[in-house]
């Protein structure tokens, strides 16, 4: 038995004709026990000739089971020559990989069960029924002797992607990046509606990107607009992916995707539901935090659990970089869920509401500090708010922001940057010597 090198995707020969096996020679038993080896060795479930460079009709499968698919097992299976008998008429969505496209798995729709008739390695007529998961299996291997690939099965999904802020930017570049789904339109806050809030930026990032990546945009004060609505309905979305979007979204545009809207949320729900759950997770000294996948309801941040992924936190970082860390495991989490998802295997679970907790709009008078407060408190604030609206001290009725501190090894408490009203940024050392004034905290 010696195992061979698997062809990837792009090798010619995975599309060449297969021809039918009429020898039962030793040559064939040597291909099959091969065929076996580079199965088990590489953990596929299925392997055909033409993957292993061989344009035979004929394939190998097996699964032993795991702790979660204990009953997903079938046995060894060789089976040459093969055609389908029957197959039912119910058909439903799994998610497929393929030892020739590592990494990729898609969502494919099959039927349920499907009985082939072909030989076996001694050239006996025999018969092989499957469901489920062998079933699947079955097939795949079969569109391999049919120089059909799973790619070519793929279910396109029509998606509307909803956001604003920072917090989507790599979902989007992703979802607009991988084949199996379509932006229909990325739906965001109008740049001029933006302009006219006090305590955010006036630029929009996801219009940028958007525009970037060549994506219909469109842009709303108010996405809840009958007009809105009429236009979201004509896309026929078949589902929603929402982040960092800053309107609340009415029951009516919820209802319209097929498959409703996953929203990214950056904490793990049901904890910090709201607004801030960032500022939040660092003013509180947490020691981990996350993201949440969850299917919107109309109740925020309320809705069923679609998956979540752990984040540990140093005890150094900014909101903007914590920002931008979860927007990035996000995306991954996105990507990686939403096929499940649409095949039913990741289910919402519910939230346990006597757990949930809430962060509330952040204030400009949240960043105040005074030096009755402690370090502690100070040396936070400063990371939770660094994006707006900044810690700031009055001293003798001037404006003193704190840009940035840090603790010594010692634990003594030390401001590295200030920025006093109406000056340049200079560094604590430049502020004590100009101003004549320390900053000293509890
Ligand atoms: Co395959």
């Amino acid at each position: 038995m010696t195992e061979r090198k698997i062809l990837q995707s792009v090798e010619p020969i995975l599309r060449d004709p297969c021809e039918e096996i009429v020898d039962f020679d030793f040559e064939l038993e040597q291909l099959i026990d091969d065929m076996i080896e580079t199965m088990r060795k590489n953990k596929g479930i299925g392997l055909a000739a033409p993957q292993v460079g061989v344009s035979k009709k004929i394939f190998v499968c097996e699964f032993e089971g795991d702790k979660e698919n204990k009953l997903a097992r079938f046995p060894l299976t060789v089976l040459v020559n093969p055609e389908i008998k029957n197959f039912s008429k119910n058909q439903r969505f799994m998610v497929e990989g393929c030892l020739s496209f590592p990494g990729i798995e898609i969502l494919v729709k099959r039927p349920k069960e499907v009985t082939l008739k072909g030989e076996d390695r001694h050239g006996n007529e025999i018969e092989v029924k499957g469901n489920k998961l062998y079933a699947r299996v079955l097939q795949h291997e079969l569109d391999h002797l049919n120089q059909t690939l799973m790619v070519d099965r793929m279910q396109e999904s029509k998606i509307i992607f909803i956001g604003t802020g920072t917090l989507g930017l790599p979902a989007l570049e992703l979802l607009s990046k991988d084949k199996q789904y379509k932006i229909l339109s990325v739906i965001t806050s109008s740049r001029k509606s933006l302009k006219n809030r006090k305590n955010t930026i006036s630029e929009n990032p996801i219009y940028d990107l958007a525009k970037k990546l060549n994506l219909s945009v469109t842009e709303t004060s108010n996405i809840n607009d009958p007009e809105m609505v009429k236009k979201i309905k004509k896309y026929k979305p078949d589902l929603g992916v929402m982040a960092d979007f800053g309107q609340i979204v009415s029951p009516e545009i919820l209802k319209i995707p097929k498959k409703g809207i996953i929203n990214i949320h950056p904490s793990l729900l049901p904890k910090y539901r709201g607004s801030s759950p960032i500022q939040q997770t660092i003013f509180e000294g947490d020691a981990v935090t996350g993201v949440s996948l969850i299917l919107t309801s109309d109740k925020m941040d309320a809705g069923g659990i679609i998956s979540q992924a752990k984040v540990r936190l140093s005890g150094t970082e900014t909101a903007t970089i914590l920002k931008n860390h979860l927007a990035e495991i996000g995306s991954t989490l996105l990507l990686n869920s939403i096929p499940y998802y649409l095949s039913k295997d990741l289910k919402p679970e519910l939230q346990n509401e006597s757990t949930a907790t809430y962060t509330k709009m952040i204030k400009k008078e949240d960043g105040l500090v005074e030096q009755s407060n402690s370090a502690e408190v100070v040396e936070r604030k400063i990371r939770a708010y660094d994006n707006w609206p900044g810690a700031y001290i009055i001293v003798n009725n001037k404006r003193i922001q704190l840009i940035a501190s840090h603790f010594e090894e010692n634990g003594d408490f030390v401001i590295d940057l200030v920025k006093p009203e109406g000056r340049k940024q200079m560094s604590y050392a430049d502020f004590v010597r100009g101003y004549k004034v320390k900053l000293t905290f509890e």
